[in-house]
């Protein structure tokens, strides 16, 4: 098949996109799903849900980096935090989604920059 008949994805603009830790070995079993589940209610409650300011968010089975979870990683920073409860994801949504500060107590390493 030629390129020209794969129709072309499109993503909806965004500002960050979350990547969210989902897996059973870098938290308590169910953590990460629980925290990737109330993403959306929280996202729009801070009202970076839809326009220039969006948070785009998936899940993902594992990073690899399987202990102090749940973990996640917000880009484009590359910004890896851990141990991301409810309250601390309400601490990264507020000071690093909406507030441009990473929460450096929570980040575990910063890439690809640092290696
Ligand atoms: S299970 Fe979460 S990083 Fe591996």
């Amino acid at each position: 098949m030629t390129t020209e008949a794969v129709p072309k994805p499109s993503i909806t603009p965004y500002k960050h996109y979350v990547l969210m830790c989902t897996g059973p070995r870098c938290g308590q079993e169910g953590a990460g799903q629980a925290l990737y589940d109330s993403l959306w209610t929280k996202l729009k409650a801070a009202g970076i849900h839809e326009g220039p300011e969006r948070t785009k968010f998936n899940s993902v089975s594992c990073f690899g980096a399987c202990k102090g979870g749940p973990v996640m990683c917000v880009q484009p920073q590359g910004i890896w935090y851990y141990n991301v409860t409810p309250t601390n994801l309400d601490r990264i949504i507020a000071e690093h989604l909406v507030g441009d500060q990473a929460v450096q107590e929570l980040v575990f390493h910063q890439g690809p920059q640092d290696g």
